[in-house]
């Protein structure tokens, strides 16, 4: 489950998909900035690294009709999840910074999930190992703000080309706030209650990392990404 993205127009989510719209919305804010998903997106392979319990996959094969989608997750219990809840995507447990792909795929997707890996290094390199020359890598996470220039210093010198980039701290500020009172109202109301642990969980409005956000010491950055060719 990612922190999700106040868009404040709901409508272009699916009734039965509402409790999860910031979430759902955060992904599409990601994926809609790749050009030609909408039409020809239908006919590509992806990816998704740290795909959690397939959300994401979701998305890709319900809101843009990808048919030809593969997760990965580090956590077993999220891919028996994934796999249950989605039982046409392929779903594998694998290190993200150790995952060897047996093919290329035409996007390549990686939500709020980066920040955990030991190195970012090794996954953007495994990620280039499975793009050919036109494939997309949409890439979205929190960075801090003072690691910022070392991270996109470190696609480029890897070959990439950076093609579009945004940060979304207000928006994603906003689904916190909303979510927090909606999904964890004690906490919310009453932090001093709960342990400092438990808002750090689940991110409540009381948590570091949304002062951390609100503050823009921590970057919600989305990215689009392509090999230099
Ligand atoms: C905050 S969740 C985000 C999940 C999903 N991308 C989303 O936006 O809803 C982070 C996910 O990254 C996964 N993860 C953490 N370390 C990983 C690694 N080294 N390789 C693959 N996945 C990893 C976790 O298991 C978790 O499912």
């Amino acid at each position: 489950m990612n922190l999700g993205y106040d868009t404040e127009d709901n409508t272009i989510i699916n009734i039965t998909d509402q409790k999860d719209y910031h979430h759902i919305s955060l992904y599409m804010k990601l994926l809609n900035m790749v050009p030609g998903i909408n039409d020809v997106g239908k006919n590509w392979s992806a990816l998704e690294f740290g795909c959690g319990r397939g959300g994401g996959c979701y998305v890709m094969e319900n809101y843009y009709g990808i048919s030809k989608i593969t997760g990965i997750d580090l956590s077993s219990a999220n891919i028996k999840f994934a796999s249950k809840f989605l039982p046409k995507i392929r779903f594998i447990t694998s290190d993200a910074t150790t995952f060897n792909a047996e093919e290329k795929f035409d996007l390549i997707l990686n939500l709020e999930s980066s920040h955990a890996y030991s190195s970012r290094l090794e996954f953007f390199k495994k990620v280039k190992l499975s793009m050919h020359n036109t494939s997309f890598f949409a890439f979205g996470d929190i960075i801090k703000k003072e690691n910022l220039e070392e991270v996109e210093l470190m696609v480029k010198d890897l070959g990439f080309v950076i093609i579009k980039k945004e940060t979304i701290n207000e928006r994603v500020v906003k689904s916190i706030k909303k979510n927090s009172i909606k999904q964890y109202f004690l906490p919310t109301k009453f932090p001093f209650l709960f342990p400092r642990k438990l808002h750090s969980f689940f991110v409540t409005v009381h948590s570091r990392a949304f002062y951390k956000l609100t503050a823009k010491d921590v970057l919600y950055q989305l990215y689009l990404i392509q090999k230099k060719i």
